[in-house]
């Protein structure tokens, strides 16, 4: 595959689930690497980015066996036994993979060189290498370690306090992860509501983390962790797509079950409650630390909305789709403080820009956001994934409530994040 056509439905019903989160699929991965003892996962996320992290610890001598493609046993003795790489380790599109290893491979006394695809290559590393050095891991890589390829070496690292210059939850788990193997204390401070995964998973196997607001302290590991045993919710930013597409296509009623809601995750929820759609959340429990739940939604109208300062943080990975939530809302939306958004999988406001053009929608592209006007009939046309797995989705979404044929190229890529992701939604749709 890699162009779908994709046409208009009249209605999507059902009650689904999602794959697993892929945040929490990778620190899964990680966190069980560092464990003394056969840990558990199940629900994981076998899209292309999750596999990357999978072939980096089996890289270090982690063994893992797969009895299903979404249930994980790994066999670690702990960070202390990892062994040297033999060859540089590819992280394909995934930068959790890449900054979330080099906090960690960083703190070994060996070296590793981490790749990845041109896109990766050309997102900024500097923001997780910078701190890193400070830290006292040795790092070479293109313009001074600003980008991938990075080769990394450490082995006798110290703590230091560090204010992150952006809310980014890769970076700071870099930190958290470097800061439990150096000396002394790291702390951490952050300027808004990254994700916080790296933080639940930790606490609960009680490693040597406490949170106290915005500021998050780290102390050495003494022993390696013990074994992780976990089910991984459904990943939000996966029903994000369904939640728009139920919202937006007429006559519409789905059920999406086992749906992560971590609160700095859920922004788009807010958002677009505060646009008029009419989604409510049932079954709320808590495993593993997380919020879980079922999110079910009817088709709603929607009114413009502003998002902006830490909405944005909470909903980061969500404005592709957003974007064509707002262009059937009635107004305008504005978009502000995202300039994040540009280096992404891609330069996600460029993108969301000139393809929802394509399709008939009124959009502005601003430095660090977009302002759109609603609503707009869209048009079904030729428009293109980047690459970005998000984007690809976005454009399906767009494809259902759009007049004629919409044609997605470079599709393949949402396998990165949502393997099925097409086949789920046939098995919605009514029409048929
Ligand atoms: C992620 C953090 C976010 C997010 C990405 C996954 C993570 O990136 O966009 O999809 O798992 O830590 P940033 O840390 O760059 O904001």
């Amino acid at each position: 595959m890699s162009s779908v056509t994709i046409r208009p439905v009249s209605g999507l019903h059902g009650r689904v689930r999602v794959p697993g989160d892929k945040s929490i699929s990778h620190r899964a991965v990680l966190l069980a690497a560092l464990a003394r003892g056969t840990s558990r996962v199940e629900g994981f996320l076998y899209g292309g980015d999750c596999e990357a992290t999978v072939r980096a610890v089996q890289a270090l001598g982690v063994q893992v066996e797969r009895p299903r493609p979404d249930t994980l046993i790994l066999t670690s003795r702990g960070a202390h036994a990892w062994q040297e790489p033999e060859d540089i380790l590819h992280c394909a599109n995934s930068g959790t993979t890449m900054r979330l290893l080099a906090g960690l491979l960083g703190a070994q006394p060996f070296t590793t060189v981490l790749t990845g695809s041109a896109q990766l290559r050309r997102r900024p590393m500097g923001r997780v290498t910078e701190p890193l050095r400070r830290m006292g891991v040795q790092v070479l890589g293109r313009e001074d370690g600003r980008f991938a390829p990075l080769a990394l070496r450490g082995g006798d690292l110290r703590g230091i306090r560090y204010t992150l210059p952006v809310a980014s939850a890769q970076v700071k788990s870099a930190l958290i992860l470097a800061g439990l193997f150096a000396r002394g204390e790291t702390v951490i401070e952050e300027p808004g509501p990254a994700r916080d995964h790296t933080e639940r998973m930790l606490s609960a196997l009680a490693a040597p983390i406490t949170l106290q607001g915005r500021v998050i302290r780290v102390r050495p590991l003494e022993e390696p962790l013990p074994p992780l045993d976990l089910r991984v919710p459904g990943d939000f930013s996966s029903a994000a797509f369904l939640l728009v597409a139920g919202l937006l296509v007429p006559r519409s009623h789905l059920v999406v079950e086992g749906v992560g809601l971590n609160p700095t995750r859920t922004g788009l929820l807010d958002v677009l409650e505060a646009m008029g759609a009419a989604i409510t959340r049932e079954n709320v429990h808590t495993v593993g630390g997380e919020e879980v739940g079922d999110l079910s939604v009817r088709t709603s109208a929607l009114r413009g909305v502003d998002v902006h300062g830490e909405m944005v943080v909470r909903m980061i990975d969500e404005f592709p789709i957003f974007a064509v939530a707002a262009t059937q809302a009635q107004g305008t939306t504005v978009v502000r403080d995202a300039g994040e958004l540009r280096v992404k999988e891609t330069d996600r406001i460029a993108a969301v820009a000139t393809e929802l053009r394509k399709m008939g929608a009124h959009i502005e592209e601003r430095p660090d956001g977009f302002i759109i006007e609603g609503p707009t009939r869209l048009r079904g046309a030729h428009v293109d994934s980047y690459g970005d797995h998000r984007l690809a989705m976005a454009w399906t979404v767009a494809g259902l409530i759009a007049q004629g044929e919409t044609v997605v190229h470079r599709a393949e890529c949402i396998a990165d994040s949502f393997p099925g992701f097409l086949e789920l939604l046939a098995q919605l749709r009514s029409d048929d």
